[in-house]
């Protein structure tokens, strides 16, 4: 078993990363002396995958285990669903001696997690992440949320959990699409932080609890650094800028979130590139190791980018752009909105 520790002010919490951790949740849960109700979400897909293993695995802990179910999907993280949980909850009296578990993928973490961040002024929260996406990503900094129609992930709080438990036996029935999509953010961490890593991604030379281990440190380190995502956490963003674009012109349909960031990083590399400040030959190498993975490196659309300037990142006429200089090493740079209009051209 892999650990990885996370301290920020505030709090400190563990992720654990390993195989077989969904049977041991429950006492795992009950070392943190969390010992009222656990009000566990989960999607109507890895419910009936994995809500038994966890609720016996509470209940032999002596934890009442209560399942909610929400349906699959990005749409599930809306308003409606969110004025639902709270009324089950409610309904079910609540406490704050309770804990929110988020069982699934980032839809379901983000979800929950804006539950245990709102309901009662803030509950403990506990993520056992499902995806390889939210094994890496999602489910570590405490950033939760839900959707607004005139945007993603515009309602949110900052809630940190106070365990997250992956277990790595769930990946075995996660769809290939989905798994090649968390992938799209192991090399991105590959890219903006760890050669090593990156290189290893490659030649398919790793293991995968030892990759999602290191991928939390790496998170961690930009999290710790900058919780509230006003610095250095936005070079997490690498890919991300141009990736939200060709999410949003391919209809949210065409292209997944994953598959939409591995394109926003090859036009991210091309373009540090063309500017002088990427190494050449780094965008070669991001594709490279994209299509090995079965990533798109191409859109089959013409994407028209001059969105990007009404970006919510937009401060005056510059635009703060994460951008490689080699495969390893990334830096936030400051640039003109006239210039890259010109240089997107
Ligand atoms: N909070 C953050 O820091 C952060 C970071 C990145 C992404 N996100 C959010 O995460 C969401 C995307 O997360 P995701 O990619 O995990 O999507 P998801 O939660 O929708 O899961 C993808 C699909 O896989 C299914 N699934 C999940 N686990 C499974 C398993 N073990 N076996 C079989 N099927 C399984 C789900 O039911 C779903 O259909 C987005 O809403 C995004 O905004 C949040
Ligand atoms: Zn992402």
């Amino acid at each position: 078993m892999n650990r990885v520790s996370v301290l920020l002010p505030g709090s400190a919490y563990d992720i654990l990363i390993g195989p077989g951790l969904l049977r041991s949740a429950g006492s795992s849960i009950r070392e943190l002396l969390l010992c009222g109700k656990a009000f566990t979400v989960t999607d109507g897909n890895v419910g009936p995958l994995y809500g038994e293993a966890l609720r016996e695995s509470l209940l032999e802990a002596g934890i009442e285990p209560v399942l909610l179910t929400v349906p699959p999907g990005e749409g599930s993280k809306s308003e409606a669903v969110l004025s639902r949980l709270y009324t089950s909850m409610l309904a079910a009296k609540i406490s704050r001696r309770d804990v929110v578990i988020a069982l699934g993928g980032g839809v379901v973490g983000d979800l929950a997690g804006y539950v245990a961040a709102t309901l009662l002024r803030g509950l403990p929260f506990v993520q056992i992440p499902t995806t390889l996406l939210a094994q890496v990503d999602s489910s570590v900094g405490g950033k939760t949320a839900i959707n607004h129609q005139l945007g993603k992930n515009l309602i949110g709080a900052f809630h940190q959990p106070r365990l997250v438990l992956t277990d790595t036996d769930t990946l075995k029935t996660l769809p290939p699409r989905e798994f090649a999509c968390g992938m799209a953010e192991i090399v991105k961490h590959g890219a903006i932080a760890d050669a090593e890593l990156f290189s290893q991604i490659r030649d398919g030379q790793y293991d995968l609890e030892t990759v999602i281990g290191r991928n939390c440190e790496i998170k961690r380190t930009f999290v710790e650094e900058d919780e509230r995502d006003t610095g250095g956490r936005m070079t997490l963003n690498f890919g991300h800028t141009f990736g939200h674009v060709i999410e949003a012109q391919g209809g949210f349909s065409r292209y997944n979130h994953g598959e939409a960031v591995a394109l926003g990083m090859v036009v991210a590399a091309e373009l540090g590139e063309r500017l002088g400040i990427t190494k050449t030959g780094t965008s070669q190498e991001l594709c490279a190791v994209l299509t090995k993975l079965g990533l798109p490196v191409r859109t089959g659309m013409t994407v028209d980018y001059t969105g990007i300037i009404t970006d919510k990142k937009r401060m005056g006429g510059t635009l703060t752009l994460v951008l490689l200089k080699r495969i390893g090493e990334a830096v936030l740079c400051p640039i003109e909105v006239d210039r890259l209009t010109e240089v997107l051209r």
